[in-house]
């Protein structure tokens, strides 16, 4: 549609006055019902400058409107309605999407620019747990989006592999771990040692000394250390890729904090030079009195690093090597604060991209009312959940469809998708509950719908060509179809959603918003599900027939483009 916006754009801001044409554009709207046109222009937003009343300038505006994507214009009650020629639309944007393809929906708004997305980013020896699922696929998605656009996206995963808890690992490890278990259940048995580090803690707080010791040594490249530290991590990461094997997601660079380690000196050195440093009972701080937001630590009092730290190295480094418009950080709201300060000591050092910085926030999971603290052990292992998932989505492909040919397959791409799926349909700012018959439903507005809505549309294609191939049959184009044909209201339904797909990635984009894709995927279901069942579609008249094949394909190709977008894989049969 956003090319009949601008085409409308032009031909009203044409006719006035000091009024450009992306100021009309940006009035436009979508009317909420077909009887008032595709396109509404809401005079009463240029009363102002125009001193006129809407209705005048709304009939002033008809009587001049000429442009040959529309059929007609009407003033009613100061709105300008715009009717599109339903024939040439269906046509113009069936040929779009045909020759298109994997590219509909596309553009290159973002073409040499960078955007820097900070994402999933778990920590070392502590599992992955249900928020850094929402991290994972939040960011993998705006990843996806903004490539889209054709931005160059640097998909950074900032693993928490640095700080005072592997001081505690490794004295835990040191005191009740041993290495055949460590090797036999990886993270489970360092989450073990971890938390019963924390029990007996509690009883014997010296403990807390040897560890910030032993993370000073690691700091300082104390060999022994360094080995345990490393080995750690080696673990870890063979456990995480398990899970972004089955999600399948990816980065660019695994630049976690200790990345950072030689690069934390220099950014204190030029905290310093410009005074922004304050000493504060042995520790370094940055004072941000000035927002209303308490001091940013630096530097502890045994000189040791802290998270805020890294995150300063980290931010500097960025800039310089991706050059980013935007760099992105996507974490639960619990790190507003974070954030907030971390921006505010970059903008106080003098960077003027301190406000390319963006905390994309998202709400809390909650699995049946279980809390999600890595501390005390009670969390909810990632991989257990996609595993239940797709176990039960495997059952119920058993019930419904035994004959599928790669079941295991299908149960991984529409179990894990209807995981993704409830974690991007809400605004990412709301807390989510999950639950199981929610997710899992084929029914609802979830995931697995909307893959079976997709596998559907694959259906009938198959059924309509050799049975295989969800190719259009030979000859059926948008140049040979009868666009007449289309006419109907479920089938303008159709077209009128799949117009709207560049602009909703395009807000997606804009509001760093997963969801207006996952909703507009639902939407686009709900318009074709009305259709294929109002308007058989492999019917014996061949004209019609492949008029509303057309729309099938069409429909298949923008669920299909939708549905990756947001990281969802889209099986052509369920
Ligand atoms: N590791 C952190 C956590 O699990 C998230 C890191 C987010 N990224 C950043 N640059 N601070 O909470």
């Amino acid at each position: 549609m956003i090319r009949y916006k601008k085409l409308a754009a032009a031909a009203i801001a044409n006719t006035l006055e000091g009024v450009s044409e992306e100021d009309v554009f940006g009035l436009l709207e979508y009317p909420p019902n077909p009887e008032m046109g595709d396109l509404s222009m809401p005079c009463f937003k240029l009363s102002k400058a125009l001193r006129k009343a809407p209705q005048a300038i709304a009939e002033g505006l008809k009587e001049q409107f000429s442009e040959d994507a529309f059929e007609r214009a009407e003033a009613v009650s100061g709105y300008l309605n715009l009717f599109l020629d339903k024939s040439k639309f269906a046509v113009d944007l069936i040929g779009d999407i045909l020759s298109a393809g994997d590219t509909y929906g596309s553009a290159d708004i973002g073409k040499g620019q960078s955007v820097v997305i900070d994402y999933s980013s778990p920590n070392i020896a502590k599992p992955f747990h249900i928020g850094h699922l929402r991290s994972t696929v939040i960011g993998n998605a705006l990843r996806k989006i903004h490539a889209f656009l054709g931005f160059n996206v640097v998909g950074v995963n900032h693993l928490g592999d640095w700080g005072t808890q592997f001081g505690k690992l490794i004295v835990a490890y040191q005191k009740w771990g041993n290495a055949e278990k460590v090797e036999a259940e990886g993270i489970t048995e360092l989450l073990r040692l971890y938390v019963y580090f924390h029990e007996q803690a509690e009883k014997e707080p010296a403990l807390e000394d040897e560890a910030r010791a032993w993370f000073t040594s690691l700091e300082r490249g104390d060999a022994e250390a360094f080995k345990l530290w490393q080995w750690f991590v080696d673990i870890s990461l063979k456990e995480f890729e398990k899970i972004y094997s089955l999600l399948n997601v990816s980065f660019d660079a695994f630049t976690g904090e200790s990345f950072y380690m030689d690069k934390m000196g220099p950014v204190i050195e030029r905290m310093k030079e410009l005074n922004l440093l304050e000493e504060d009972e042995g520790t370094m701080l940055v004072r941000l009195d000035e927002f209303n937001m308490p001091p940013a630590l630096m530097l502890k009092k045994d000189g040791s690093s802290l998270y805020h730290t890294r995150d300063m190295a980290a931010a500097l480094y960025r800039k310089d090597t991706y050059h980013f418009v935007k760099s992105l950080y996507v974490t639960s709201y619990a790190q507003n604060l974070h954030f907030q300060q971390l921006f505010k000591v970059i903008e106080k050092m003098g960077y003027d991209w301190a406000d390319q910085l963006i905390h994309v926030p998202f709400g809390q999971v909650s699995l049946e009312g279980a809390s999600l603290s890595t501390r005390k052990g009670n969390v909810v292992m990632l991989e257990d959940l996609l595993n239940q998932a797709i176990a039960k989505t495997r059952e119920i492909i058993e019930t419904k469809n035994a004959n599928l040919e790669n079941k295991d397959e299908v149960a991984r791409q529409v179990g894990v998708g209807a995981i993704i799926f409830n974690d991007l349909y809400s605004n990412r700012i709301k807390d989510v509950v999950f639950s199981w018959e929610e997710a899992l439903n084929f029914d609802g507005e979830t995931g697995p719908y909307a893959q079976y809505t997709h596998a559907r549309a694959c259906s009938v294609l198959r059924k309509a060509g050799n049975g295989e191939s969800i190719d259009l049959p030979a000859g059926v184009t948008a140049a040979t179809l009868n666009p007449a044909l289309l006419q109907n209201p479920e089938a303008q339904g159709v077209l009128s959603e799949l117009a709207r797909f560049g602009e909703r990635v395009e807000q997606a984009m804009e509001k760093l918003e997963p969801s207006i894709i996952s909703r507009y995927v639902i939407d686009v279901c709900q318009a074709f599900n009305r259709f294929y069942h109002g308007c058989p579609i492999l019917v014996d008249d061949i004209e019609l027939r492949n008029a509303r094949l057309a729309l099938v394909k069409c429909v298949q190709i923008t669920l299909r483009n939708g549905l990756a977008l947001i990281g969802l894989e889209t099986p052509e049969k369920i």
